[in-house]
């Protein structure tokens, strides 16, 4: 069969890399009692993820983790160039505070800040912290609180707010960013997350989806920018668990075995909250195999408790995968692995490289290379003998 060389209208013409950062050796696959941060492993690990050629890191946020906007400003010490992308959930710090620690790690890394809002999927995890909004409220609450940060960081007088969520009165001028406005991230797929990310997003993340799946939500966010009056529409981030080996068969078997230790350590769970997870489960209640390279019995076996999808394949199948995601428009993709440190490495090694060739020889050429003509993944009836045949 003849591959179509051109590119689709809805390809971004670039991508980049997101990878979150660990500060202990403790895995999904191997979980190990850590006090939270192990100094010389998260030294090596924010190191491994900027010589692996990563562009942003993810300091996501828990009531019960480390705080992400003191990891990211060791991030940002103990790096030259990656960016480090702050978790942050708009009941734990107010506006005109959270724009001022933002702009401080901004400048303390020349312009590498990047924010990540967590409206929150769960009622009884926000509780935690003393928010007992529901959900709704709390979205609403994110629209006000990114108004208040992007004045905050360009009003250039003393300024009041008397909003909804927030009240203060004469602030500014705030402490400025580096150089330019700090990229505003939204996480979520309710209503309310769309809402919100299509007017006022630069950048809206996903989980793995189908692409069939992906395609309507990006036209969705994008359909909103555009009710919005807004002319830049925000980037389209996707997220991965890629379990990878030099072959689809290797591959294979890895990704049985790791289903089978990832499922016994899974805490057992009633349907999850947030609209992801739920999203996530009905895909794997739908099918396991997805497209060229999605599997979601990952997801399955762990209740879809955050990033849960994985691409299976070896390194050639799963960047095609990951090309596919870009022929959607994801311009941001955020893959980490079950073992951790050393899958880092490997995509680093392996993943990264063959994707960014072939966005260097579209760039060159404005056709595509063939690449994903030549590793079919589930495209060809061997891989799904394989996904199969590896099952204990
Ligand atoms: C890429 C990505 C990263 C996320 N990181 C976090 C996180 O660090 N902490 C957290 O509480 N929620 C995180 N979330 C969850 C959401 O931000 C969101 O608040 C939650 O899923 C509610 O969503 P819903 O609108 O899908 O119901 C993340 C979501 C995505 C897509």
């Amino acid at each position: 069969m003849s591959f179509d060389d051109s590119i689709p209208t809805t390809a971004s013409p670039e991508v980049e890399f997101i990878s979150l950062s660990h500060l202990n050796p403790s895995t999904e696959l191997e979980p190990i009692p850590s006090r939270g941060i192990d100094l010389p492993y998260f030294r090596r690990y924010v190191a491994a993820l900027e010589e692996g050629g990563y562009d942003y890191t993810l300091l996501p946020y828990g009531s019960g983790t480390a705080d992400p906007f003191v990891v990211a400003g060791a991030v940002g010490q103990l790096t030259e160039r990656i960016k480090p992308i702050v978790a942050l959930r708009p009941n734990t710090t107010p506006p005109t505070v959270g724009a001022q620690k933002l702009a401080t790690l901004d400048q303390l890394t020349e312009g590498r800040a990047v924010v990540h809002l967590i409206s929150g999927g769960n009622d009884a995890e926000q509780a935690r912290q003393g928010d007992y909004l529901p959900k709704n409220r709390r979205y609403a609450r994110t629209s006000e609180y990114i108004d208040v940060l992007r004045r905050s960081w360009t009003e250039p007088a003393p300024f009041s707010h008397d909003g909804e969520f927030y009240k203060f009165d004469d602030f500014g001028p705030g402490f400025a960013p580096y150089e330019s406005p700090i990229p505003i991230s939204i996480g979520g797929q309710s209503d309310e997350a769309f809402a919100v990310g299509g007017e006022k997003a630069d950048i809206f993340s996903f989980w793995g989806e189908p692409l069939a799946d992906l395609r309507s939500e990006i036209d969705r966010v994008h359909d909103l920018a555009r009710a919005a009056g807004r002319t830049t529409l925000p980037r389209i981030w996707v997220t991965f668990r890629p379990i990878i080996a030099r072959t689809d068969a290797l591959a294979w078997e890895k990704a049985h075995e790791y289903v089978q230790r990832i499922a016994s350590g899974a805490r057992p769970g009633g349907t999850p909250q947030n609209a992801g997870s739920q999203r996530a489960l009905a895909f794997a209640e739908r099918a396991e195999l997805y497209d060229r390279a999605l599997w979601t019995k990952t997801a399955a076996v762990t209740n879809a408790a955050g990033a849960s999808t994985a691409l299976v394949g070896s390194p050639e199948t799963v960047a095609a995968a990951i090309l596919d995601y870009v022929d959607q428009g994801a311009s941001l993709v955020s893959i980490r692995g079950y073992d951790t440190l050393a899958d880092a490495v490997d995509y680093g090694r392996y993943i990264l490289p063959l994707v960014r060739e072939e966005i260097a020889h579209r760039t060159a050429t404005g056709r595509r290379s063939g690449f994903q003509g030549r590793h079919p993944g589930n495209y060809a009836p061997e891989y799904a003998r394989l996904a199969t045949a590896g099952r204990s």
